[in-house]
């Protein structure tokens, strides 16, 4: 339960005193009701109308940090009816991905309401880094280590890993980490069928400082205060 007024300021169509006015001159109903008086109680469920003009709401930021299974596609709705990664979570916010994963690719994938630390953390210039583990169908072979290492231009721009390993070599088949700070659509593929390998699967294991924990796939959780500040902190 707040006061109305504060509500009402909070809100950010007027100050407290302007607000207070506006109740003492009769011209904020609540529920449909003309309430004078000051220090009335509301709550979030209750409808606040100034000159008949419903109070817009201020929105609950909220920020999740989801593991992705595959066959679900990052967007909010998809005219195919394909299951999307905002049904996954269980909100009542507008949420919307982070930047986006493929339809097959699993992992780290972060959601939220708040435009500007998406934005933030999509713009190219704050360069997040983000880990994924592929496997990639046959032998990388150290000299394609050795040139992926130095960087490998796809569509004119360079793209330089900022961190390179590889897990595990296979029969026909080699797992590989590669952290870039690209946020290109289909990069890490691009990149390696530029090498002549195609990526038969592809999970992010890691996004800036957040990385899944425990999470299984399908599973997510909320980000803490801290690291959301964390978060608006990277430069
Ligand atoms: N790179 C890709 O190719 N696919 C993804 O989903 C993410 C990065």
């Amino acid at each position: 339960m707040e006061r109305l007024q504060k509500i009402i300021a909070n809100s950010g169509v007027t100050s407290r005193r302007k607000a207070e006015e506006l109740i003492l001159k009769g011209r904020v109903k609540v529920n449909g009701e003309v309430i004078c008086t000051l220090g009335t109680k509301v709550t979030e469920n209750d409808t606040i109308f100034i000159d008949d003009v419903p109070l817009e709401k201020k929105e609950k930021k909220v920020y999740y940090l989801l593991n992705k299974p595959r066959g679900v596609i990052s967007t909010v709705f998809d005219d195919k009816n394909r299951k999307t990664v905002v049904s996954l979570i269980d909100t009542e916010e507008r949420i919307y991905p982070i930047g986006r994963l493929d339809y097959d690719t699993t992992g780290l994938l972060l959601l939220t309401n708040d435009g500007k630390l998406a934005n933030l953390l999509m713009h190219p210039k704050n360069e997040v880094e983000k880990t994924y583990i592929a496997k990639i169908e046959g032998i990388l072979t150290p000299s394609e280590f050795y040139q992926l290492k130095k960087g490998i231009t796809i569509e004119d721009r360079k793209v330089i890993p900022t961190h390179l390993k590889v897990r595990k070599k296979e029969e026909n088949s080699t797992i590989v980490e590669i952290s870039i700070v690209e946020g290109r659509n289909h990069i890490v593929k691009k990149i390696f069928a530029s090498l002549g390998h195609d990526v038969q699967k592809l999970k992010r294991e890691s996004y800036a400082f957040l990385s899944l924990g425990n999470l299984k796939s399908g599973e997510y959780r909320e980000l803490s205060l801290k690291e959301v500040k964390k978060l608006y902190s990277l430069k």
